[in-house]
């Protein structure tokens, strides 16, 4: 068995386990949209923040329990092969032209880097130099013929707090709720499956309940796995009637 746990909630199927084993057993998705590990250059400036507390309550400075994804980028990369539609990832302004170079060498068609300006960022404490204040995400056509998505002719920033209302903070790298669910409304199609091999808290999976897809997710930390299941029980419990009316 390539998974320790699955659970079938709704719209989505969620396993526990590494996605390097599970991916490869799942068959085609609509869409890949994935938050992965960061690079290992990230990981280690995390351990900078120590002692620094969020509007939550929750600390900046959690030790990372997962590795960077630096050694596995291409092996992450290959699994475009098994997505109809948009391959799109998470990472570091470092990162992307190590991603660019990873697709590019790939036979999805790179498109470009997207950013998340975060207007609530953790300030840099030291003063010795710019706080980080963006993330970017890479996106890459997968699928067939020309791209598409629903956005027309819209930038690729996308404005978002990290401590808006919606965080758990139950997770040290949580993504807005709000911002996963522009992704999901701009690069997804009704009826689409979308699959996040790196799910955390679950996320994207929330988001995709929320606007009626299909999600497949994964993690290999049970409690992550276990917020995640609760999260999008919640979610399709409260949403899962009105397909595509959340924001
Ligand atoms: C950057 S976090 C994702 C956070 C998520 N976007 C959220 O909003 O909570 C990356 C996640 O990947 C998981 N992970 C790392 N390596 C993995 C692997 N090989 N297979 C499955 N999950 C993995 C980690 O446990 C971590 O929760």
């Amino acid at each position: 068995m390539t998974y320790l746990r699955k659970e079938v909630i709704g719209r989505a199927t969620l396993y526990l386990g590494d996605a390097r084993e599970i991916v490869p057993t799942l068959g085609l998705v609509s869409d890949i949209m994935m938050d992965p590990p960061y690079e290992a250059i990230m990981h280690e400036s995390k351990s900078g923040m120590k002692g620094l507390v969020r509007p939550d309550g929750s600390h900046h400075w959690k030790p990372l329990d997962f590795d960077p994804i630096d050694a596995i980028r291409d092996e992450v990369v290959s699994w475009g092969a098994q997505c109809e539609g948009w391959f799109i990832a998470f990472c570091t302004s470092e990162g992307v032209a190590r991603w660019a170079d990873a697709i590019n060498a790939s036979p999805m068609k790179y498109k470009r880097a997207c950013v998340w300006i975060k207007p609530d960022s953790t300030p840099q404490m030291n003063g010795q130099g710019p706080a980080q204040g963006a993330e970017h995400f890479v996106c890459a056509w997968a699928g067939k013929g020309h791209a598409r998505w629903n956005a027309g002719g819209k930038r690729g920033v996308y404005t978002h707090l990290v401590n808006g209302p919606e965080r758990t903070g139950a997770h040290p790298t949580e993504k807005p709720r709000r911002l996963m669910s522009e992704l999901v409304a701009d690069f997804t199609q009704p009826g689409a499956t979308i699959l996040d091999p790196f799910m955390g808290s679950g996320t994207t999976g929330v988001a995709a309940v929320m606007a009626g897809r299909s999600f497949i997710g994964i993690d290999l930390n049970p409690t992550y796995f276990a917020l995640a299941c609760k999260r999008i029980e919640d979610a399709q419990r409260q949403y899962g009637l009105f397909e595509g009316v959340a924001a």
